[in-house]
């Protein structure tokens, strides 16, 4: 059965962070904390944010981009940036990644993630867990609205260029087709410095994905259509990296065959 594009009024009406993260990201209940978290938060600790490997990013800004109502994938990057720009499309969603900055009572709990990540990072004593979680909370600056179907996706706000961009499963959402899907990469290009790094986390081959009972459409794209679009961008693209998708959660959560891991870099001229 196609899945009837999801545009932004169905995100706006229907998008519930806690659903979201209920069925994603929960310590318990959570369905796919195993292959995508692993996978995600690896290559971020690992390849792309760590000043060990010749890919290691680091800088003075970092965007992360449709965000949801999400921090895993800042875990590593807090470690290495100065000042980290989170946005997101909802209001849903932001209202959560304030809660989490704010330390609310009723904020969404990471705890599990972090301490994953500092495993990763080679420091899992809960004193090292709490001081991560701290240092996130002063490295995000800014929560914004951003739209990635936007020329300018965070008009009227004036956005520094950033060192780093990263985004996770987030243009699958808001694109219905691929020219729409590389015009979005144009549009994220524009927010990054010359010589300036790209790094997007998601899935491939997929055309649905739920939220709670929700069912969102998905951009369907494969790993040549992917490679195209950072080509036809005039991103240079050092590192792809593609993992098949072998879990089998318990409900059907989307149809994914696979994860992908992109690092490209703007050009310096
Ligand atoms: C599958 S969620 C991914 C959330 C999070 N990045 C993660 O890794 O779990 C898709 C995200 O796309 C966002 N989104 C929907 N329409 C968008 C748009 N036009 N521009 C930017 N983001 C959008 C949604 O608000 C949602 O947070």
């Amino acid at each position: 059965m196609e899945t009837p594009y999801s545009s932004s009024q169905t995100y706006i009406d229907e998008f519930d962070p806690v659903d979201y993260y209920r069925t994603y990201y929960h310590p318990e209940e959570g369905a796919i904390t195993g292959e995508w978290l692993h996978f995600a938060l690896r290559k971020a600790a690992l390849n792309s944010f760590t000043a060990t490997t010749v890919c290691g990013v680091k800088g003075d800004i970092l965007i992360d981009f449709g965000a949801g109502p999400a921090i895993y994938q800042l875990l590593s990057a807090c470690k290495v940036f100065n000042n980290i720009i989170t946005s997101d499309f909802l209001e849903q969603n932001r209202i959560q990644l304030q809660k989490w900055l704010r330390n609310d009572p009723d904020a969404f709990d990471w705890t599990k993630i972090v301490k994953f990540v500092c495993e990763l990072e080679g420091n899992s004593d809960s004193e090292s867990c709490k001081k991560k979680i701290e240092k996130l909370r002063r490295t995000v600056t800014k929560v914004l609205k951003c739209d990635a179907l936007k020329k300018n996706p965070y008009d009227p706000v004036e956005m520094p260029q950033a060192d780093c961009l990263i985004s996770c499963l987030c243009l699958e959402a808001p694109c219905k087709d691929v020219e729409s899907f590389t015009n979005a990469l144009r549009n994220l290009k524009a927010l990054i410095k010359p010589g300036g790094h790209i790094v997007i986390q998601s899935v491939l081959n997929c055309s649905y994905y739920y939220v709670g009972q929700k069912r969102f459409s998905c951009l369907t794209i494969n790993k040549e259509q992917l490679e195209a679009s950072f080509k036809e961008v005039g991103f240079e693209i050092p590192k792809l990296k593609i993992i098949p998708c072998t879990e089998n959660p318990k409900t059907d959560i989307g149809n994914q065959d696979s994860y992908y891991f992109v690092h490209a870099r703007k050009p310096c001229s």
